[in-house]
C-alpha cells in the first residue's frame, strides 16, 4: 500500500496519518497511497484545502517572524507536522540566531524525519508526545533542557486544536501552557473556523468522519476563547491570509477558512 520512499520501522501505513495527508496537501512526498486517497477525498469536497494549507503555513512564517522580532528566543511547536521548509527554527533564526525550538507531534514519522533532518541543528529537538497531555510534555526533561520557563517562550498550536474536542480538554491545553509562561510570552494559534462556507464544511465533516482528519470546527467566538488571558496582537484573530499579509496573500478568497492570531501574555 505504501509508496513512501523509505518506510521506517514502526510506521504503520495501513492507516492514514494527518501529518502525511497535510504533507501531501503542501506538495510534499512523505505520504503513502492511502494518505493521498484521503487527501484527494478531502479536496473533492473542499477544493480550497491545498490553498488553505499553504496560506496557513505562510501565516506561521509571518507570525514566527513577528514573534522573533519581539526578541523571543525559545519556541514550542505543538502538532508540528513533518519537516516543511522553512521550518520554525529557520524562520526564528533569521533574526534570533540562537533561537531554540522544541517540535512536538504524536506521529512517529515526524520524530524520525525531524531527527534526521535537523540532526546538525543545535538547540532543536523533537518529542513524540500527545498535545492532549500537556503535563507530560511540560515535565519532559528533554524539553526542560531546552526551554527555560523563567524567560518568555512562544507556544505554537497551528492546525492542531481542531483535532482536539472540547471533551478532550482543548481549552485546558492552552491554559496549562499559559500557566507556565513568563510575561512577554506569546501563543500562535490557527484553526479551521465554522464561520466558513457551511455547505463546504458539512461536506468536509462527512468526508473526514471517523478518519484522523476528523475535526472539531469552532466558531470565531469559540476560537477567540483560546486566547483567554492573552492580549491579541493587531489585527487580532482573523482569516490567516489577512494576518499582516503580503499583497498576493490578501487576494486569497478561499471558502473554507482557517483563522489565526497571536496573543501575548502581560
Ligand atoms: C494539519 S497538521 C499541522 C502541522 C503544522 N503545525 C503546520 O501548521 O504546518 C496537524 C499536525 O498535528 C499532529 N497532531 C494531531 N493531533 C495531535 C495530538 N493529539 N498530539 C500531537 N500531535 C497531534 C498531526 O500528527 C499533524 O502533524
Amino acid at each position: 500500500m505504501s509508496e513512501l520512499k523509505r518506510v521506517p520501522d514502526g510506521i504503520d501505513t495501513s492507516v492514514p496519518s494527518s501529518a502525511r495527508v497535510y504533507d501531501y496537501l503542501l506538495g510534499g512526498t512523505d505520504n503513502s497511497a492511502l494518505d493521498r486517497m484521503v487527501a484527494e477525498k478531502l479536496l473533492s469536497v473542499a477544493p480550497d484545502a491545498r490553498t488553505v494549507a499553504r496560506a496557513t503555513r505562510a501565516f506561521l512564517a509571518r507570525a514566527v517572524r513577528y514573534v522573533a522580532s519581539q526578541g523571543i528566543r525559545q519556541y514550542v511547536d505543538l502538532g508540528a507536522g513533518l519537516p516543511t521548509s522553512p521550518s520554525v527554527h529557520e524562520i526564528a533564526r533569521e533574526s534570533v540566531p540562537d533561537a531554540r525550538v522544541v517540535y512536538v507531534d504524536y506521529d512517529p514519522l515526524v520524530k524520525i524525519r525531524n531527527d534526521a533532518t535537523f540532526a546538525a541543528d543545535e538547540g532543536v529537538i523533537t518529542l513524540r508526545r500527545d498535545v492532549r497531555d500537556p503535563e507530560a510534555i511540560l515535565g519532559d526533561p528533554d524539553l526542560r533542557a531546552v526551554v527555560d520557563f523563567g524567560e518568555p517562550v512562544a507556544v505554537l498550536l497551528l492546525g492542531v486544536l481542531h483535532f482536539v474536542s472540547d471533551d478532550e480538554g482543548a481549552h485546558d491545553i492552552v491554559a496549562a501552557w499559559r500557566g507556565c509562561m513568563a510575561p512577554g510570552s506569546h501563543v500562535i494559534i490557527s484553526n479551521l473556523t465554522a464561520d466558513s462556507d457551511p455547505e463546504a464544511l458539512a461536506r468536509l465533516a462527512a468526508a473526514t468522519a471517523g478518519s484522523p482528519a476528523e475535526s472539531t470546527i469552532r466558531s470565531h467566538d469559540e476560537l477567540a476563547r483560546f486566547f483567554d488571558g492573552f492580549t491579541l496582537v493587531v489585527p487580532g484573530l482573523v482569516p490567516v491570509q489577512e494576518w499582516r499579509p503580503s499583497p498576493e496573500e490578501s487576494a486569497i478568497g478561499a471558502k473554507v477558512v482557517v483563522e489565526g492570531g497571536v496573543g501575548v501574555l502581560s
